[in-house]
């Protein structure tokens, strides 16, 4: 039985949470033992806001776990084999570091921290410790996306031509460390890197990325960005990001990839495939989101004793690399930065 301690309970805390118990039902031998957050009306299965419906329909016994207000006091009284990470970006490192330390096999959510020295420091860390860090980088387990990939791997439709990946909504106000720029790096870093990550997973680091974006919000970093990928074989890749969409706009996350022969193009939760020479279609794929899925891997991986494959750090680390050349590029109104 693999016993995990969740720690955060925010809007994705409770994502992660609702996903576990699931599993659990399920049949999968783990079981979530112990809840940290520092807010106690969190421990109580509060519900917290969200810009994705992750809703679950199940009610929550929040009596049957074993509650913290505090990390140490949890990793102290509980024997645990992993820890699931979801508080805010700024703690990422510092809270992934303690745990590993621990002795505990770590999924940290996305952005993997908030900037590449406390990537290298974090996967440092999990080599010294003999442990496994995964970061919940939930769109590599995305049906759509995964489809996606799958058809780039074995060029069903030959080789990419262009690909425009897009995120959006109105902006994030259920916790106020997210509009703060030195705790959560901003759009471009707590929002953008879903899109930055896809990029690095599906074609591998650009040689050189050129960005635009602007602050809207005061404080809060860059809130609209959008961004070219420069790649050796000449494919047109770019990425934008917008949280000031206010009003009724809702949430949307979408893309478009042109290939020699065909396109897919998904939006509004809907994946059309168009090859050039049949009729278009849309492949079923499972109503399940990412987050479902990376947690099931997460667990079963560790259960079987396997390596985190699907995720490597050094893999999110990349990412990260990305989107420091892309706030570079920005500062530079756009100019051309090298991924290093
Ligand atoms: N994968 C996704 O699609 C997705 C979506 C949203 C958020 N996220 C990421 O998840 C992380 C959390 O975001 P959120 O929206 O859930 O934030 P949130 O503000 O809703 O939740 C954070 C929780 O952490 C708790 N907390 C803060 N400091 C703490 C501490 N020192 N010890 C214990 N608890 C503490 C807060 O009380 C809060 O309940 C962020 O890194 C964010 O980027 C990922």
């Amino acid at each position: 039985m693999l016993r995990i301690g969740l720690i955060g309970l925010g809007f994705m805390g409770r994502t992660h949470l609702d996903n576990y118990l699931r599993l659990e039902k399920e049949g999968v031998p783990i079981r979530v033992v112990a809840l940290c957050d520092m807010d106690p009306v969190k421990l109580q299965g509060q519900a917290t806001g969200g810009n994705i419906d992750t809703s679950s329909s199940d009610a929550v016994d929040f009596g049957r776990f074993n509650k913290y207000t505090s990390v140490a006091d949890m990793l102290v009284k509980e024997q645990l084999d992993c820890v699931d990470i979801t508080l805010p970006t700024f703690l990422h490192k510092e809270v992934t570091v303690q745990c590993l330390k621990h002795g505990l096999h770590v999924l940290c959510e996305k952005p993997m921290a908030l900037n590449a020295g406390e990537c290298e420091e974090m996967i440092k860390e999990a080599k010294e410790n003999g442990k496994q860090l995964m970061i919940g980088q939930c769109l590599r387990f995305w049906p759509a996306y995964e489809y996606l990939k799958n058809v780039i791997e074995n060029k069903t439709y030959g080789e990419t031509l262009a690909g425009s990946f897009y995120r959006g909504g109105g902006t994030p106000n259920w916790g106020p460390w997210l509009l703060q720029r030195k705790k959560s790096g901003g759009a471009l870093l707590d929002m953008h890197v879903h899109d930055t990550d896809v990029v690095n997973w599906l074609f591998g680091k650009p040689n050189a990325v050129s960005c635009q974006a602007r602050n809207v919000i005061p404080g809060s970093g860059y809130d609209i960005v959008s961004t070219h990928y420069k790649f050796e074989d000449g494919k047109v890749i770019n990425a934008q990001a917008d949280w000031t969409l206010q009003g009724d706009y809702g949430f949307e996350m979408s893309f478009r990839v042109n290939f020699e022969q065909g396109n897919l193009n998904f939006s509004g939760g809907n994946l059309q495939v168009n090859p050039n020479e049949s009729p278009g279609f849309s492949p079923e794929l499972s109503d399940d989101q990412g987050y479902y899925f990376q947690l099931k891997y997460f667990v079963e991986t560790l259960i079987g004793e396997y390596e985190l494959t699907r995720i490597a750090p050094e893999s999110t680390l990349g990412s990260i690399e990305i989107i420091e050349a892309e706030l570079e590029s920005a500062g530079l109104d756009g100019a051309w930065v090298s991924v290093r």
